[in-house]
């Protein structure tokens, strides 16, 4: 079985799990939540969301820029008899959110879940224009953080914030301890000047929907940031914060070209995030980025026609590596079997689970046939190449791009470089080629579609 039909089973595997997940009653020391729980919703993906949150029998408050569709939604589901109310919401208008948070209060006393969803991008597969970085960076960020401030007073003891968003950019957030909103927003603000200015290209922010990423980037950190803020509340009164991404849906953002149904998306939230009394804090990050028109690619470059065994040399790494004693903590323990076991599934972990597909397959593979025969060297070889950064590893593996010099001797990047070309000489036909040292193109503009609309997805 190919790797792409395995990991379609495994997905098939996980909906039928789901499914039957779902179809468990809860007990009743599990159910935290009755029609007295009330969700708000902002923002296509709302409309799921309140959809299941109402199935399962909490309240909720619908938002929607333009009353008339937000109204038609709420209808369309108290006719399926669920509990579900409408309120406008423009969180670019701070009026709106305070008219809204005045409105919960008078009608319902206060919320216990909030899901900030509405969001904006107008991007389209490898378009990358930041002609609307200010309306992305208002929206997304901004949006969530007023809405949130203005919500989050009116949390009821024991309540739950969820937080749908999509980048995995969790290892660029700065170290919690000196996490604030004031660098959050310095960061913010530094890039918008920089789109302003026309510089934000050399400002070494992400290369794919910069706006968007850098929007969700300020989102994800304020999340952690209210996470940490809310921690010492004291039992009874803790609000809980998840973030969850849903993958590349179905929706008007991204032009409809997602891989899954808003509703495969979002039964992930309600099968993975159920708070039980002994679950402090649920953080879940499902990064699943989805690049279609590599899919071929990522099966020549995982094939195993060509010979695996690539004999890989570490000893001399040691002695070149500049990289290699500057982590002295890398608790490499070889010699005993359990904490051997350990790290090598922890590296393992690390390589599959990057949030680049094309780099979880192949190194991912690499990783698992090798790892586990590694000595010392070895690791801290592998260890050195987990530690660069996604595009550039990229680039570099595939030949796009010359590696620096420090790269190129390390054991295992020549390796798995070694294992790519390989396949790729066998696979590929020379007149496909790219030329090397050339950027690969992408042909993602077949999902232009509903051009001009604000797009997204989770690239
Ligand atoms: N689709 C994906 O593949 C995907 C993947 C990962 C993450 N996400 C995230 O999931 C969320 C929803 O995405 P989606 O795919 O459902 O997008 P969508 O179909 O474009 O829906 C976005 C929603 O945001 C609302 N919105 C936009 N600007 C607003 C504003 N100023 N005030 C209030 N609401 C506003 C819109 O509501 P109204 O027009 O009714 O006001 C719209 O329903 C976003 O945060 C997105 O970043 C999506």
């Amino acid at each position: 079985m190919g790797s792409k039909e395995r990991a379609k089973e495994r997905r098939e595997k996980r909906l039928q799990e789901i499914s039957l997940l779902r179809t468990i009653p809860y007990s009743d020391h599990q159910r935290w939540w009755s029609s007295e729980t009330v969700a708000v919703v902002t923002g296509e993906l709302g409309f799921e969301i309140a959809r299941q949150l109402a199935d399962h029998g909490l309240t909720v408050i619908l938002t929607s820029r333009e009353s008339s569709a937000g109204l038609e939604a709420a209808n369309a589901l108290k006719e399926l008899g669920l509990s579900v109310d409408f309120h406008q919401l423009d969180v670019l208008d701070s009026l709106s959110i305070k008219k809204l948070a005045e409105w919960i209060e008078q009608t319902y006393g206060g919320i216990d879940v909030l899901v900030n969803n509405a969001g904006v991008n107008y991007n389209l597969g490898a378009d990358n224009s930041v002609e609307h970085a200010q309306n992305v960076v208002a929206t997304n960020y901004y949006g969530t953080k007023n809405v949130s401030q203005a919500l989050i007073p009116l949390m009821r003891p024991s309540a739950v914030v969820l937080r749908l968003e999509d980048k995995d950019l969790r290892e660029k957030l700065a170290n919690l301890e000196t996490l604030s909103e004031e660098l959050i927003d310095r960061m913010v603000s530094t890039f918008l000047q920089q789109v302003e200015e026309g510089t934000y290209t050399s400002g070494g922010w992400p290369q794919m929907f910069t706006d968007y990423s850098v929007s969700k980037l300020a989102v994800n950190a304020f999340t952690r940031l209210m996470a940490k803020m809310l921690s010492d509340r004291p039992d009874g009164q803790k609000i809980y914060i998840n973030c969850y991404c849903p993958g590349w849906v179905k929706t008007a953002m991204t032009g409809w070209a997602g891989n899954i149904s808003a509703e495969d998306g979002l039964n992930r939230v309600f099968s993975t995030s159920r708070p039980t009394n002994n679950r402090k804090k649920k953080n879940i990050n499902k990064m699943a980025s989805l690049r279609r028109a590599l899919v071929n690619v990522h099966r020549i470059l995982c094939s195993t026609t060509t010979p695996n065994h690539i004999s890989v040399s570490y000893a001399r790494y040691s002695t070149l590596s500049n990289n290699v004693n500057e982590n002295p903590s890398l608790g490499i323990e070889l010699s005993n079997e359990e904490s051997k076991r350990r790290l090598c599934n922890r590296l393992l972990y690390r390589s599959r689970q990057r949030g680049f597909l094309e780099l979880d397959l192949v190194l991912g593979k690499w990783v698992e046939e090798h790892v586990y025969s590694m000595d010392e060297n070895g690791v801290k070889a592998l260890v050195d190449v987990l530690d660069l950064e996604n595009p550039d590893l990229w680039k570099w593996l595939t030949g796009q791009e010359q590696p620096p010099e420090g790269v190129s001797i390390n054991p295992v990047f020549s390796a798995v470089r070694d294992k790519i070309m390989n396949n790729l000489s066998s696979h590929a036909s020379p007149e496909t080629r790219a030329i090397p040292g050339q950027p690969w193109v992408r042909g993602w503009d077949d999902i232009k579609k509903n051009a001009g609309s604000p797009v997204a997805g989770n690239q």
